[in-house]
């Protein structure tokens, strides 16, 4: 059995997509054994819901020391799910290639400081642009600049909104979180 450890810090869809895949075997042979969360919030309850053991770190400087104590040694993979605080470098490097991200954006566009939620939507909008999507990445000390593990598109249509792309962009989010945690997981071809 595959260990993993979810970080959230909103609603939790993506959270609940991988609980729900997990149960209906999308996801083989892996286990959510703990929900981090850096601020309250519906994610959190989501890990109740499902009696998954969870844990309320307040964000601030203190977030990835606090967070190295609490994730369990036998952890196969750590993954952010509308996780919003920034991890420190040293846990990045700690747990190299083992933890993961989901962007709602096609990176390498629209990533960076400043670039997530609906603001990654308006700047897409603003651009004109004729495409978008979301990209899971493994996450390093750069942010939104580790390898890409898997992305999708889809195209912007002259009437969407920051709002409509968001949800299409969930969408394509459902589609392949829980196929990149299989391929990164149990080496499952994509
Ligand atoms: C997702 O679109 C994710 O890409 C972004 O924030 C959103 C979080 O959604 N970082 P949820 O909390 O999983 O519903």
């Amino acid at each position: 059995m595959k260990n993993i450890v979810v970080l959230v810090s909103g609603s939790g869809t993506n959270l609940q997509r991988i609980i729900d895949t997990i149960d209906n075997g999308e996801i083989r042979n892996a286990k959510v054994t703990l929900v981090v969360a850096d601020r309250e919030c519906y994610g959190l309850e989501r890990a109740k819901n499902h009696h998954i053991e969870n844990i309320l770190i307040p964000r601030g400087k203190n977030f990835s020391s606090e967070l190295s104590k609490v994730i369990p040694e036998n952890t196969d993979l750590i993954v952010l799910a509308g996780f919003l605080s920034i991890l420190k470098p040293e846990l990045c490097e700690a747990w190299k290639g083992k933890i993961i991200n989901i962007h709602p954006a096609m990176l390498p566009k629209f990533g960076g400081k400043g670039m997530w939620g609906m603001n990654v939507h308006h700047a897409v909008i603003e651009a004109k642009e004729k495409e978008s999507g979301a990209t899971v990445h493994f996450v390093t000390s750069g942010i939104d600049e580790g390898e890409t593990i898997l992305q999708k598109c889809f195209e912007v249509t002259e009437n969407d909104t920051p709002e409509t792309l968001a949800e299409k962009v969930h969408q394509i989010e459902y589609e392949i979180f829980p196929k990149a945690i299989n391929k990164v997981l149990n080496n499952v071809p994509i």
